[in-house]
């Protein structure tokens, strides 16, 4: 039985033929409508989603399977101190497949050793959220053709981005790859992204603290969050909340063909007046979200159209 923990548990080749089946699932829906009839989707949220816990629903419903599941920890026996071990195996004999977001680094391993059924990791803590990177990959795909030899640009919080953490280790596999890092002294990407996947695999990489100094360099920009949840203090927060603001003045300092994506939700990281410049693929990237997931649910339930 396969799970995706982390995105590096699917080979280059696996991630090409998710995103090749996304499309035709995008361009062909009426085929996918009944694959996955009589299958059951638990969506188990310890934290907020919108985005990610909507589109996994979206998907198996429109796979013509079903869904159950909680939006958050308080409606689930979590508030009566249940591990996470034995809500998943109690659930397994629920659902034929779990995605599960929780604030714990590391919860989904526990889920998947008490598993008898698929696991997708929705986002755990600050660590990694590898169905957000399936996302950013298949907009990349789209926008750029390929991965090959591009400059992927990551600004904001790269510490406590679990999307950055998982985009940076999907990224670093392909050749001709390099980084630019933009981040707060304090927001710098941890040491266990930084060696594993760039220092250790010997990718070119420059760090800055100015968007505007670096912005240029980029064809790919990645925008986030700063992750206020994770904070141990609000101050800290309140002070390093605005430390990038994408506008359309900055937007000028980029390439012609820049493509802009964010995972969302945004907060005031990039102006809405952005939205309008054909090189912010943000939305987009979020719609197909949906189709790359229904991608990834047929793979792990081993169905077909
Ligand atoms: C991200 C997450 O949950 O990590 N959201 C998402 O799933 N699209 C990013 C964020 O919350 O900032």
């Amino acid at each position: 039985m396969k799970h995706l923990i982390n995105i590096l548990d699917l080979s280059v080749e696996e991630i090409n033929e998710m995103i090749d089946l996304a499309d035709d699932i995008l361009a062909n829906p009426v085929k996918y409508q009944d694959c996955c009839n009589h299958k059951i989707l638990a969506t188990l949220f310890f934290e907020p989603s919108t985005r990610t816990r909507l589109s996994f629903e979206s998907a198996m419903l429109s796979l013509g399977g079903k869904v159950l599941g909680f939006s958050e920890a308080s409606s689930s026996s979590a508030a009566k101190g249940e591990s996470v071990a034995d809500t998943i195996e109690v659930v397994s004999g629920y659902a034929d497949i779990i995605a599960m977001r929780h604030p714990k680094e590391g919860a989904p391993m526990v889920a998947q050793d008490h598993a008898t059924v698929p696991i997708i990791n929705a986002g755990d803590g600050g660590h990694f959220h590898p169905t957000q990177t399936l996302t950013d990959l298949m907009t990349i795909r789209h926008e750029k053709g390929h991965f090959d030899n591009l400059t992927i640009g990551l600004c904001g919080d790269l510490k406590f981005g679990r999307t950055v953490h998982s985009l940076i280790g999907a990224m670093s596999r392909y050749p001709g790859v390099k980084f630019v890092l933009v981040s707060p002294e304090e927001l710098k990407l941890p040491s266990f992204v930084k060696q594993e996947y760039i220092k250790d695999r010997n990718i070119p990489y420059e760090q800055y603290t100015s968007l505007d100094d670096a912005i240029g360099k980029m064809d790919i920009l990645y925008m986030t969050r700063v992750q206020r949840e994770r904070f141990f203090n609000e101050e800290d927060y309140l002070r390093l909340k605005d430390s990038y603001i994408l506008d359309t003045e900055k937007m000028k300092l980029g390439k012609e063909d820049l493509c802009v994506l964010h995972p969302l939700p945004r907060v005031n990281e990039i102006t809405t007046a952005v939205d309008k410049d054909p090189r912010a693929c943000y939305f987009k990237q979020a719609r197909y979200g949906k189709f790359i997931r229904m991608a990834l649910m047929m793979k792990l339930l081993g169905v077909e159209a």
